[in-house]
């Protein structure tokens, strides 16, 4: 990259940054003062300005559940945030953009981003009006939906302004138990395996068998854990998306969201962001039904049992930001004293 090129990034990274601090300035509060410009096309309310609206008149049960974990969002960030590292452009690749209706989606992998992919394309009417018809790869293939990391710094900056933003957690070693079921232990496809099993055999097995070492297919969740707490790892790089903490994909305590949802009540969390969507007729994919879900917590209590506390501890430790934030307890089986 030339010197010219390498500074006017620089420059605009720095734009960016002043630009976001102002914007916490300005923003308003959805508690008081009206908000934003108005909804793209200029006819009805905009996602934001409803859930302004519903913040100002007597709240719904749900409303006030949003307005609470908002409100736990910002309080834990402001208690545990330190000097922060400059935002960058890279840093918003996660957060995808529907101009049409003013959103701003953070996906998080293993939090059902297949299906809230879908129904931003769906909403974009470029894809299959109903969600369900449209194919997982389609949903995930590059580009399909634009990313706020795409846009300068002025329209990053008007788009978290106006728009909606909001993403969905999950409780962070369920996800956990659930990427390395997916990716590792009984995958879709070997890539996941020849790429990070491998390694992982490579590195962190005693006497790894030839098989083991080009295939990576028989990666124990010990040893997973082992590779995510080993220093090196974090050196080499970024976690991959399937693993890597909610915040450090969506950097909560910089972007304002104004809804967290949560994947141990999809259903519900996605039918209030899109009651604020107002797309009559557009609706959710079915989650996965209550027993499949008590079936993965099992899963993963059943995962942890057999880890030493020693790496309990300190894989809580890892995670412990993405537990604060989004509120939720230590579970239960871990043994962390
Ligand atoms: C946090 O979680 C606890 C326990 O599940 C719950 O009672 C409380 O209402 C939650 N608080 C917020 C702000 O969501």
């Amino acid at each position: 990259m030339g010197r010219r090129c390498w500074r006017r990034r620089a420059l605009a990274a720095a734009c960016l940054v002043a630009a976001l601090l102002l914007l916490s300035a300005l923003r308003p509060g959805l508690e008081g003062g009206a908000v934003g410009a108005g909804r793209p096309g200029g006819k009805s309310r905009s996602p934001l300005q409803r859930l302004h609206d519903l913040d100002q008149g007597p709240r719904s049960a749900l409303a006030e559940v949003h307005r609470q974990r908002r409100d736990l969002l910002h309080r834990t960030c402001s208690r545990h945030t330190r000097r922060q590292r400059l935002l960058q452009p890279e840093d918003l690749r996660h957060v995808l953009v529907d101009d049409a209706h003013g959103l701003l989606y953070c996906y998080v992998p293993k939090v059902a981003c297949t299906n809230w992919k879908r129904v931003l394309l769906a909403l974009s009417g470029r894809a299959p009006p109903d969600p369900r018809a449209i194919p997982a790869h389609e949903a995930h293939a590059p580009g399909r939906l634009p990313s706020l990391a795409d846009f300068s710094p002025a329209e990053v900056n008007r788009r978290l302004r106006a728009y909606l933003a909001f993403l969905f957690v999950r409780e962070p070693f369920e996800r956990l138990a659930s990427a390395y079921r997916n990716k590792l232990e009984r995958p879709y496809s070997a890539a996941f395996q020849r790429r990070f099993g491998t390694s992982i055999v490579r590195r962190l097995r005693p006497r790894p068998g030839p098989d083991a070492l080009t295939r990576g297919h028989d990666v124990r969740f010990a040893e997973f854990l082992a590779y995510l707490l080993d220093p090196r790892t974090r050196r080499a790089g970024p976690f991959n998306e399937h693993w890597e903490r909610a915040h450090a994909l969506c950097h909560p305590c910089r972007l304002r969201y104004d809804v967290v949802g949560k994947f141990e009540t999809l259903a519900e969390d996605a039918a209030f962001v899109l009651g604020l969507v107002g797309a009559p007729g557009l609706r959710f994919p079915e989650p996965p039904p209550r027993a499949r879900a008590a079936a993965t917590r099992d899963r993963a209590a059943r995962l942890f049992r057999d880890i030493s506390p020693f790496y309990q501890r300190r894989l809580f430790g890892l995670y412990r930001m993405d537990f604060l934030l989004f509120n939720y307890s230590a579970p239960s089986y871990l043994r962390l004293r």
